[in-house]
């Protein structure tokens, strides 16, 4: 776990250039953390600042390079403009358009690549090839401890929590928040949020290895990540529960959240929502809101399903 003191020194380095987001009552012991009101729509500024604020000036001005399925591509395009220098990003060919438009708002460059292309460079280590500085999009202690930040507001805006769900992709927002929450309040439940079309750390934790050839068949790309062996021990230590929301009921949680909230969440970014009709009623429960990047087509026709 990630200990308190990190966590709260990337808050503070980061607090200039941070929203406080949100917390929305949803009534009946349950709260929305508001993270897709972060600059670019998503918690990854978070991270993002945390790790490039911890370089030292003539690190940064190498410019910053990281790989993503969209939000860490924008979050890291954003930041590196707000800081003055080049970013690029790998992305796969699938990133929905808004996200790689997103990017390139910023004065990010994204390199658009087939999946198995960009996943097989990471698993290389092909950034250590490359002039610019990398930043890992979840397997990065900084960058999980600034997302951390999240945990260190919920606890302040809800003294009386006592369950926090997130969704997953390569783990380091449920770590983040995970370890802020259980350092200041062990007694906290994590639970930690996958669809049922790519679902990989449930099944993961269960037998012990990853699930053989996992092809991700959902509208929550953020949770598409691929399995990190860095991450195992994390997420054993920071998530107590694991939950699947089936395909079809995350489709049907966008607009449902959409009206009884108003608040229009991507797919990863509704997980934690769609997941809460899963758990027993009574512990007060946040469900982190993790991103709003949806891309208009997707929406208009979840509106019309
Ligand atoms: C909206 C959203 N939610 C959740 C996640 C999962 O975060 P992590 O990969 O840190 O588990 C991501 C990752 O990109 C995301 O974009």
């Amino acid at each position: 776990m990630l200990s308190l003191e990190v966590i709260r020194s990337a808050a503070e380095r980061t607090r200039p250039h941070l929203e406080t987001t949100p917390l929305l009552p949803l009534g009946s012991g349950r709260w929305l953390k508001l993270e897709l009101l972060q600059p670019t729509g998503s918690f990854k500024v978070r991270g993002f600042f945390a790790a490039a604020l911890a370089l030292p000036p003539e690190r940064l001005s190498r410019g910053l390079l990281t790989v993503s399925a969209g939000n860490a591509a924008m979050a890291c395009a954003y930041v590196a403009h707000r800081l003055g220098v080049p970013c690029r990003v790998l992305m796969f060919d699938t990133a929905p358009p808004l996200k790689v438009e997103g990017v390139q708002r910023w004065g990010g460059r994204p390199l658009q690549l087939p999946r198995q292309q960009v996943l097989d460079w990471l698993a290389r280590r092909g950034w250590e090839a490359e002039p610019e500085l990398f930043i890992h999009p979840f397997a990065d202690p900084v960058l999980e401890a600034g997302h951390g930040g999240a945990g260190l507001e919920i606890a302040s805006q809800l003294p009386e929590v006592e369950r926090v769900v997130v969704a997953v992709g390569g783990g380091g927002l449920v770590h983040g928040i995970g370890s802020a929450l259980k350092g200041l309040k062990p007694e906290v439940q994590v639970v930690g949020v996958q669809s049922d079309g790519y679902e990989l750390w449930r099944p993961t934790f269960e037998s012990g290895a990853p699930p053989a050839g996992l092809v991700p068949h959902t509208i929550a790309d953020g949770t598409s990540a691929p399995y990190d062996a860095t991450m195992h021990e994390r997420l054993r230590e920071s998530v107590d529960l694991w939950l699947t929301v089936p395909e079809p009921r995350l489709r049907a949680a966008i607009p449902e959240l959409a009206s009884l909230a108003k608040v229009v969440a991507e797919g990863a970014g509704a997980l934690s929502f769609a997941a809460l009709e899963q758990l027993a009623p009574g512990p007060p429960t946040v469900a982190v809101i993790s991103g709003g990047n949806l891309d208009r087509e997707l929406l208009a026709a979840l509106l019309a399903d």
